[in-house]
């Protein structure tokens, strides 16, 4: 266990570079190992999750490699020229690992066992075998559709049409990566927009995606059997990790900083929206395009925040920042009210009950539903803290209460912070660097 110990801080300041963005470095390697030729990427995310779906890649035949530069290469076999493997694969605590390429394999006549950590076989791979199963391929899974399963590939995948029955990138990420196997056109309809990083690094590839309004929501079409080509990929900074430091500067009295190169694609942008409406004082600074993605500098001061309703319709933009989100409404002045968070419930850990009972262990009064959260703020500088939280192998829970430490009047512990390796692994000591005051080993006080 490595217990991390956040005490209360001011004047952070300075100007970090957060890691790159974890969704669009997953697909960099998978589409560089679909691809024919050589892929490079630039800025990729050396986390936990990201390793997975490299070693994961390289078992089936892609051969990955990190040069001493830092710059990844990918030489891809082409579609439909992945190997079966010969051992389990483990996709750790990774979702988008794991249902990504599960939609991979889904598309190649071979047979995997796959498995992962203990957060990631509580949840639900039923949303992704079954559209799977439409296009040819089958599973022997645990009841609920849930890990360790086997699959065995289509050999004849076939085009379908499927509607997501929730808003889930990853759903439609799966879909369309099975599809580019199939001849003809495979069509992931999505009831309300997700970040659209499959779409947008397919058609550099070289792919033919089309994105079109549908009577209930958008369709995406992804037309199989393409040849991919090997292409540079330069990966911006994670909006979704940039949210921690961003928050920090919000609650933490005198704060200036400046976080460049942050991925502002606007289907990832809410936590932004909603802070900004809150009050926050966040500009985007030198807006420009990196790869195909919309990047800014993020400019961000300590700001005195007022409570928000966030309408159900922001989640998909914002899904990965609500602990976060919460952090900083526990800091506001009056209420703020959260919809439509359902799928919070099958993250890394269910992280309405974990971020409910959290705020509840730090003095801050919140109520909980089957899909909301309503936070009471305490008002700046009168979050009481002193407790400590269970991470239960959920990295936002963790660096989302290590915030909230540093702006507690008592200390705020996380038992084990080993889960911020998967995808923010320098977290702690960026977060040093700005000035803020985290420790490692014991506390005293309460335990949650
Ligand atoms: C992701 C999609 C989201 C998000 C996850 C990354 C992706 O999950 O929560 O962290 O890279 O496609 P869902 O697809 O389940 O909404």
């Amino acid at each position: 266990m490595t217990r991390l110990v956040a005490h209360s801080s001011t004047s952070l300041s300075g100007c970090v570079s957060v890691p790159g963005d974890k969704s669009i470095s997953h697909r960099a390697l998978i589409f560089g190992a679909l691809a024919v030729g050589e892929t490079r990427v630039e800025g990729l995310l050396e986390g936990e999750d990201v390793r997975a779906t490299a070693r994961v890649l390289s078992q089936l035949g892609a051969e990955v490699r990190r040069n001493v530069d830092g710059v990844w290469q990918v030489f891809g076999v082409g579609i439909g020229g992945l190997h079966e493997p010969a051992d389990l694969l483990d996709f750790g605590n990774s979702g988008t690992a794991a249902r990504l390429l599960l939609g991979v394999l889904a598309g190649h006549p071979l047979t995997a066992f796959a498995t992962g950590d203990a957060s990631l076989r509580r949840r639900p791979m039923g949303r992704i075998v079954e559209p799977l199963k439409g296009m040819g391929a089958s599973f022997v899974a645990r009841s609920g559709g849930r890990l360790p399963l086997a699959i065995t590939g289509a050999s004849a995948p076939a085009p379908q049409t499927y509607r997501l029955p929730v808003a889930s990138a990853q759903v439609k990420s799966a879909v369309l990566l099975a599809g580019l196997a199939a001849p003809g056109d495979t069509t992931a309809l999505e009831p309300e927009p997700t970040r659209d990083h499959s779409e947008r690094m397919l058609r550099a590839f070289g792919a033919d995606v089309r994105v079109e309004a549908a009577e209930d929501g958008r369709a995406v079409t992804v037309t199989g059997q393409p040849e991919l080509m090997g292409t540079a990929v330069t990966v911006p900074g994670d909006p979704s990790s940039a949210a921690f430091p961003l928050v920090a500067g919000l609650i933490c009295a005198g704060s200036d900083l400046t976080l460049p190169n942050v991925g502002v694609n606007p289907l990832r942008t809410g936590l932004f929206e909603t802070l900004t409406e809150m009050g926050a004082d966040l500009v985007l600074e030198n807006r420009r395009e990196l790869a195909g993605e919309p990047v800014a500098d993020l400019r961000v001061r300590s700001s005195a925040l007022t409570g928000i309703e966030v309408p159900p319709a922001r989640a998909p933009a914002m899904i990965d920042e609500y602990p976060v989100l919460a952090v900083a409404a526990a800091c506001a002045e009056g209420t703020s009210v959260f919809r439509g968070l359902g799928e919070l419930r099958v993250k890394e850990s269910d992280r309405l009950t974990a971020v409910a009972r959290g705020l509840a262990a730090c003095g801050v009064a919140v109520e909980e539903t089957e899909d909301s959260l309503t936070v009471h703020g305490r008002g700046p500088g009168r979050v009481a803290g002193g407790a400590e939280i269970k991470a239960d192998l959920d990295h936002r829970i963790a660096m989302a209460f290590l915030v909230l430490g540093l702006a507690g009047q008592a200390p705020v512990a996380i038992d084990d912070a080993r889960t911020i390796e998967t995808s923010f692994p320098a977290f702690a000591d960026l977060m040093r660097g700005l000035g803020a005051d985290i420790r490692a080993g014991e506390m005293a006080g309460e335990t949650a």
